[in-house]
């Protein structure tokens, strides 16, 4: 009987992991699509097309359901998110989440550093994103992140172009901004 039930616990375990696996293998063969684009290892090199290494498994998951609803448009994105199931979306949301956090190169203007820091303290960018901009949960990571894909979403909230979840947090604190704020944040965020 002991063994009996041993057994079928080992095969239980067996079928498990293998099931894991091959979940591995196809999360990984969808991630390869997303990588001629968002770069290797979730680190893009490609103008206006962000990073995703590290980037929030929830944030992740929000945005592909925006973009395959319609609610966020991206002639890009688009063909990709037709071709995701929910469970395509669990499992890359997990994938990238669980990569090396992007993280931003030398600064070339820390003059232009400073001005950003002084509008995201009296914008209170953190008190959403977080002390280190690492993000939570569905308020997207922001250190690091390209610089100009970072002045594109901000004006994209701004023009209303973009709405995006929690109450459409981002379209309120974006309207006030100012083009010399927006470059200057951006310039900020994209160096830490
Ligand atoms: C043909 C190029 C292309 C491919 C392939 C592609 N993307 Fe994208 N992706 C983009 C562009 C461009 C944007 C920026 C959209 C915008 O400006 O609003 C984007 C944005 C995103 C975002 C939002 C990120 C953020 O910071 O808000 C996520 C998440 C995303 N893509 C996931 C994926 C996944 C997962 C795959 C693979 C299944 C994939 N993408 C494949 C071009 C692509
Ligand atoms: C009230 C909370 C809140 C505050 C304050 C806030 N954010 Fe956000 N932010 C969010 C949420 C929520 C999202 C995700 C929105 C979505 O789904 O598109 C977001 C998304 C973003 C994005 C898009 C990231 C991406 O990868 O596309 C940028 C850039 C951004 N915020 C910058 C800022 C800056 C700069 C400030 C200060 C000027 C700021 N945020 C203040 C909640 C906030």
């Amino acid at each position: 009987m002991r063994h009996a039930s041993l057994g079928i616990l080992s095969a239980a375990i067996l079928l498990a992991s293998s099931a894991q696996a091959a979940d591995n293998a196809a999360v990984k063969e969808k991630a390869e699509v997303c990588a001629g684009c968002h770069g290797d290892n979730g680190i893009s090199q490609t103008e206006n097309i962000p990073s995703l290494a590290g980037q929030l498994d929830q944030y992740i998951q929000w945005q592909l359901v925006f973009f395959r609803a319609g609610a966020r448009k991206n002639e890009q994105m688009q063909p990709i998110v037709e071709q995701l199931s929910n469970e395509d979306i669990r499992n890359l949301g997990a994938y990238f989440a669980a990569l090396t956090p992007f993280k931003g190169g030398k600064d070339d203007n820390p003059d232009l550093s400073e001005k950003g820091k002084q509008a995201a303290a009296g914008r209170r960018c953190a008190s959403c994103h977080g002390d280190t901009f690492a993000g939570t949960k569905a308020v997207a990571r922001i250190a690091g992140q390209r610089e100009e894909y970072l002045v594109k979403a901000l004006h994209d909230y701004k023009s209303g172009q973009r709405s995006g979840g929690a109450q459409a947090a981002m379209a309120d604190v974006a309207y006030p901004l100012s083009d010399e704020e927006i470059t200057a944040l951006a310039h900020y965020l994209a160096h830490l």
